[in-house]
Formats: C-alpha cells, sequence, structure tokens
C-alpha cells in the first residue's frame, strides 16, 4: 500500500483546484516516471499514481485516456497476485511439481506478518492485523494447493470455465474493488469495507482492507462470534440480514457469501447498526458447473434469494 509523496499530492491538488489540469497531469506523469525508475513498470505501488493521473484526465473529460490507465492498474494487481500460471505443470504433476513465482517487479521491503497478527481464517485466505496501523488489516492468499480454489484440479478446471472461482482469491476480491466498487460510491460502503490496496508480505502479496469498528472504538466481531456473545440478538441480527438484502438488490450486487464467517456486525448505536460484507470475491459469480446462471440476473439473484433465506432460516432455528 502506498500513497503520493505529500509535496507531490499538494502541488496537484492546487494546480487542479485551480483548473490547470495539463500542468498538474505533467507533474503527475513525472512523478510517475521517477517511480517506474525505481520499481519499475509493474509495481503495485505505482497504484497512487496512475489512479492520480486517470483522475485528472477524467476532469479533463478525457475518459478513454483515463479507462487505459485503469486497465494498465487492474492488469499490475492481477499479476502481482498470480505472476504466472503454468496449467501443463498441473496436467503433468509429478514432473513439475511448483507453480514458479516469477515477479515482474522485485519482490522486496516486504511487510513481516507474525501468527500474534493472525485475525482470521476463511476457505482461501487467512487476515492478519496490520503490524504499524490498527485501523488496516491484510488479507493473503493461503499458499498454492491449499485454499479451497487452489487445488490442481480446481485451476485446470478454472481455465476450461473461466467463469468459475479464481484460484486466488486476492486477485478475484481486487478485480472486483478495481472494476466495479469506485463506480457505486459512498452507499457501496455501507456495506462494505474500503479496500486501500496492495502491500507485499512475506506471506505472500497481500490485499489492505480497512479494520472495522463499532462506534465505542472497539472492532466489530464476525456474525458468529457476536451471537455467541448476544445470544438474545438473533432477531435484531436477522432485521439486519433484511436490511443487506434489501439494499444489494438496490446496488444490483449479487453477493452469495451469506454465512456468519463472511458478515460482520457494526455496532453503530441508536438503530444504526449494520452488516458488512468482507468478502466480496464472489460477488455478480454463483460458481455454478452450469455457465447459464452466471448470464442471467434472474436466476443469479433467485440464488441470492435462496442462500439469504437459509441463513434467515438456520438463525430463526436458533431461537426455538
Ligand atoms: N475487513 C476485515 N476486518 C476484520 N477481519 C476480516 C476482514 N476481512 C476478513 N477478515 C477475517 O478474515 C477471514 C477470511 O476472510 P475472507 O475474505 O472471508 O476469506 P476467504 O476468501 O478465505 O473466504 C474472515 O472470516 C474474517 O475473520
Ligand atoms: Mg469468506
Amino acid at each position: 500500500m502506498s500513497t503520493l509523496p505529500y509535496q507531490l499530492h499538494n502541488n496537484i491538488a492546487l494546480l487542479c483546484e485551480n483548473s490547470k489540469y495539463g500542468q498538474a497531469l505533467s507533474l503527475a506523469k513525472k512523478g510517475l516516471e521517477k517511480a517506474e525508475e525505481i520499481l519499475g513498470e509493474h509495481h503495485p505501488s505505482l497504484t497512487p499514481y496512475l489512479d492520480k493521473i486517470a483522475e485528472i484526465y477524467e476532469l479533463q473529460g478525457h475518459h478513454h485516456h483515463a479507462r487505459s490507465i485503469y486497465c494498465r492498474t487492474s492488469k499490475i494487481w492481477e499479476e502481482t497476485f498470480v505472476p504466472e500460471y503454468n496449467m501443463l505443470s498441473d496436467i503433468f504433476r509429478g514432473k513439475r511439481k511448483k507453480n514458479k513465482r516469477k515477479y515482474r517487479f522485485s519482490y522486496q521491503n516486504c511487510l513481516q506478518l507474525t501468527p500474534e497478527l493472525h485475525l482470521g481464517t476463511g476457505d482461501n485466505r487467512k487476515c492478519y492485523a496490520h503490524p504499524n496501523n490498527p485501523g488496516l488489516c491484510i488479507k493473503v492468499d493461503k499458499p498454492w494447493n491449499e485454499g479451497l480454489h487452489n487445488s490442481p484440479f480446481k485451476r485446470i478446471k478454472r481455465m476450461i470455465m473461466p467463469w468459475l472461482a479464481d484460484f486466488s482469491s486476492n486477485r478475484e476480491e481486487a478485480r472486483f474493488y478495481r472494476t466495479q466498487s469506485r463506480f457505486l460510491g459512498e452507499k457501496f460502503y455501507h456495506h462494505a469495507p474500503r479496500c486501500h490496496g496492495i502491500l507485499l508480505t512475506n506471506l505472500g502479496p497481500g490485499l489492505v482492507f480497512e479494520r472495522l469498528r463499532d462506534d465505542d472504538g472497539n472492532y466489530s466481531a464476525r456474525m458468529d462470534s457476536y451471537l455467541e456473545e448476544n445470544p438474545g440478538q438473533i432477531n435484531h441480527v436477522i432485521r439486519l440480514i433484511e436490511t443487506l438484502y434489501k439494499d444489494m438488490l438496490q446496488l444490483e450486487k449479487l453477493i452469495f457469501c451469506w454465512n456468519k464467517e463472511n458478515l460482520i456486525v457494526q455496532q453503530k448505536g441508536d438503530n444504526n447498526d449494520r452488516l458488512i460484507v468482507i468478502d466480496w470475491k464472489s460477488e455478480g459469480r454463483p460458481n455454478n458447473d452450469l455457465p447459464i446462471i452466471n448470464f442471467s440476473s434472474y436466476l443469479g439473484r433467485r440464488k441470492m434469494y435462496r442462500q439469504f433465506k437459509e441463513l434467515v432460516s438456520h438463525l430463526k432455528k436458533q431461537i426455538n
């Protein structure tokens, strides 16, 4: 995760405020060139420079230039998570066992994630507290062959059926955040953590997210832990799930992660509690072997409705 150098950020902001977009653009491009000299052309830390250049293009009304910058950034992000995949090495397993991880940039100065920082584990990723920033956490893909979607069979299947789950969940979620969430506005962040980019760690490239807090400053709990601590709040949680479902329909987002491990209860007081979806990798992708569901929003909505209802009835059973 990186940001623009403070001075450069301020100078560009000042020029933009005075509508001197041409000058702002050349300043941002010079900054990018300098960063490229040090980091190379494929390093994820180029993101803030590229985003700033795209933003200035947008202000100038040059949307097609902005789009091509966004494409370059998305490509850098995707390549960071899976630098090279050779399907042949999976097909002829035994001869060439390991996927070579040859990055297109130098993998240096990485952040050390230690077991004490571990916050939670899903089927595909582990999440760690940021060692130097209490407001952030970092998700890293489980090692090659250890994630649910990252077995030789799943990888080959995905190459043949590209609508299935990606074998890098970070790549998949990064793709979602880079291409879609930016256009959804503040309403989206009512139910999603902010993504703060990529950080290189000793456990592989990590996606950095906001670590959510309640109004009293404590870290928000996952739904399973929240209900363990507050067993009398099941009806309250069901109401929050219903609100989340309605909001997803309104935002036209199809999520298929309706379980207690993927939802955080953020306590905001004054009837403002909300559910935060922490796992966006499967948005819009029901992960069905049959591709038809991927191309029909009606079938996708029906599947989301079923999953939502299953979670609600699972919780209702706990009351009785
Ligand atoms: N923003 C976050 N804040 C706090 N914990 C998180 C956050 N994102 C993920 N986690 C923790 O990491 C676990 C795995 O994350 P998830 O995105 O569900 O990974 P997977 O792709 O393996 O399902 C979660 O169950 C949760 O415990
Ligand atoms: Mg998950």
